[in-house]
């Protein structure tokens, strides 16, 4: 598997050294960041019970940092806390009851600004209203809404009371969100009627409608109702600000362990339909804290923007749990990059003087194409840290990035991490030296390395696995539901965490990402299983069987080409074509919609029956096939 990435290995020599506004402010040193480092590895329980006293507060001190069953691991054990006390009552106590904790902003350029007072409110009354739903600790509650105030809160809230959350990316379809209901067993939904992007309404409510149908446990839907809306809600459902309005403001956090769940969020994997990864309390906290507070370099009147979407890990970890722990300001926008024109994101900055701008590759590749008129129209000055996420960063868009967005005045990090690692792991901080299209070092306490299957280290430069030797504090706890499939992640390469990511080290202990070793398809940073691309195509009528692989595109980073073998009494035809695209949207959602169907006679097998996409692609790339031995003729 591993050659197979060897064509994008490319010759990255240039280091770009932190420019000088950025190394005055910064909160570490490199120097003070390697030592840090140093002490870290050596002593991680030492490290990490000084930063959990240090950055949170704890109802209750653990009794035990750290306890490794193989693969099962616990961090601050018998500690008691809870995430939304860390987020918002500490801030509100300590004088930043008046600080603003987000901004939304959406198409029409409307703002909402609410403080870190307004917020815990807010969090307090849906909380209430959710335990007069009869939520309890451990239930689970499914949000699927835009990306307004009132979804964040909706998290926190569930936090505030212990209920887990599973939040899922409101661009899913109907199916989809359904199995991810039925897999939790969620007792409640909360929906919203709603969201726009480009201008055009795109309807939520029905999405949800088709996904409960029938689910006998799901006791009630709030549906927040938009602007303009006046539904007559069905059995079952409940306006949000109905359910919230005459609810108290105050609200006691729930005392938590710190090994109790936080949340559930469902990613692809190379099999199967899509793992539900299990965060707990205390860890995940304290990781998710302290990373944004030093890779992002968060200063008190700083004003942060993370364009994800709540729906993913980053929204979760970087627009939620950490900016708020540490009581920054942040940014959130609903809606396109790129509408009304591609000049809305820079004007945003340029509007709130954004300092630390948070986004992923394919949207600087989309701006790439649009070209640089468009942010050199707008003051970007404010700018001094520029985040990538989601998918390896092409120098070419690295550059690009540094030199139009940060106009040479910025530091890049490049965050390399999982939905499985709840924060980042491998980045350069902001005084550190940068390599464009390496995402850099090792996070503190994270020992990372590159391996081959027998989990010996490669030698620099070489391609390998990318591996983490020690479980830390933000690991995901389990595979909800799927023991096994956790286990997986410590037993593939023995002992070690196996991410599942091709990388190469170079001399400098610089790691460099190439991409995923497995089955799994990186499309503009979502992660999509060829698996589940292939059974959805195979549940229509006209298909026999399906190969699905990812193909290298020019701003997605790589698009789905699905093989299709058709049933006898099936013709292809571009109607079919088109069928089939309409029905992986409903089965899945339009992310994961094929760019190219081709139908084809065959499949390349292995003798034991299994499709061997690797020739698919080497095919399809006019690439050498590489090892044929196993195909079955
Ligand atoms: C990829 C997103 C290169 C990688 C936070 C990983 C990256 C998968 C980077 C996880 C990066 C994420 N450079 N590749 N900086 N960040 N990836 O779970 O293949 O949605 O395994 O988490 O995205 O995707 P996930």
């Amino acid at each position: 598997m591993a050659e197979q990435k060897d064509e994008v290995l490319l010759k990255v020599e240039k280091v770009y050294y932190p420019p000088k506004r950025v190394l005055d402010k910064a909160l570490i040193s490199k120097e003070e960041f390697d030592q840090m480092y140093k002490r870290s590895i050596e002593n991680p329980e030492e490290f990490w019970a000084e930063m959990a006293e240090k950055e949170l507060y704890w109802f209750k001190k653990w009794d035990k940092v750290f306890e490794w069953n193989f693969p099962y691991y616990k961090w601050f054990i018998g500690g008691k806390l809870n995430i939304t006390y860390n987020c918002l009552d500490r801030h509100v106590k300590n004088g930043k009851r008046n600080k603003v904790a987000y901004i939304y902003t959406n198409e029409d350029n409307q703002e909402i600004k609410i403080t870190y007072g307004e917020l815990l409110e807010l969090v307090n009354k849906i909380a209430n209203g959710l335990k007069s739903l009869g939520v309890q600790k451990g239930d689970r509650v499914v949000i699927y809404m835009p990306l307004v105030i009132e979804q964040l809160a909706s998290m926190l809230a569930c936090a505030r009371i212990g209920a887990i959350h599973s939040v899922v990316y409101a661009g899913f379809s109907a199916n989809a969100l359904r199995m991810r209901i039925e897999d939790a067993k969620a007792k409640i939904v909360i929906t919203s009627t709603w969201t726009k992007r480009r201008g055009k309404k795109i309807d939520l409510k029905s999405v949800v409608d088709e996904a409960v149908d029938g689910l006998d446990f799901v006791e009630k839907i709030v549906v927040l109702q938009r602007e303009g809306d006046e539904f007559e809600l069905a059995e079952k459902e409940i306006d949000f600000y109905q359910l919230i309005k005459d609810q108290s403001s105050e609200c006691e956090p729930e005392i938590m362990d710190a090994e109790d769940p936080l949340f559930i969020l469902y990613t692809s994997g190379s099999t199967g339909k899509p793992k539900g990864v299990l965060h707990t309390i205390g860890g995940y906290n304290l990781y998710t804290h302290v990373t944004t507070k030093y890779v992002f370099d968060i200063h008190e009147d700083d004003i942060y923007w993370c364009t994800a979407d709540p729906g993913w890990i980053t929204g979760h970890s970087y627009m939620v749990y950490g900016p708020l722990s540490v009581g920054t300001t942040s940014v959130i926008a609903e809606g396109a990059p790129d509408y009304p024109d591609p000049g809305r994101w820079w004007s945003i900055v340029e509007k709130y003087r954004v300092n630390i701008f948070y986004t992923a590759p394919t949207a600087i590749r989309l701006f790439m194409k649009y070209g640089e008129e468009w942010p050199a129209k707008y003051d970007l000055s404010s700018l001094r840290i520029l985040g990538s996420v989601g998918e390896p960063i092409n120098p070419e868009a690295w550059i690009w990035y540094y030199e139009n967005i940060g106009r040479k005045q910025c530091s890049i990090v490049d965050t390399w991490w999982q939905t499985e690692t709840g924060g980042h792991m491998i980045t350069t901080v902001p005084a550190y030296p940068q390599k464009p299209g390496k995402a850099g070092k090792p996070f503190l306490g994270i020992e990372a390395d590159v391996v081959n299957k027998d989990g010996e280290p490669v030698p620099p430069n070489n391609v390998g696995y990318l591996v983490i030797r020690k479980p830390w504090p933000s690991a995901l706890r389990t595979c909800w539901g799927e023991p096994e499939r956790f286990e997986k992640y410590w037993t593939e390469i023995d002992n070690l965490y196996f991410s599942g990511d091709l990388a190469t080290k170079d001399e400098d202990g610089y790691i460099m990402i190439l991409g995923r070793a497995d089955d799994v398809i990186n499309v503009s940073g979502h992660r999509i299983g060829t698996a589940e691309v292939e059974s959805a195509l195979v549940s229509h009528p006209a298909v026999a069987e399906a190969a699905v692989i990812g193909k290298p595109h020019d701003i997605k980073g790589e698009s789905i080409k699905a093989f299709v073998i058709l049933r006898k009494d099936y013709q292809p035809s571009e109607n079919l074509v088109n069928d089939l695209k309409m029905h992986v949207r409903h089965e899945l959602g339009s992310l994961a919609v094929p760019d190219e169907i081709e139908f084809v006679d065959k499949l390349p097998k292995t003798r034991s029956g299994k499709i061997m996409r690797r020739i698919l692609r080497a095919k399809e790339l006019g690439m050498p096939l590489g090892d044929i031995s196993t195909l079955e003729d």
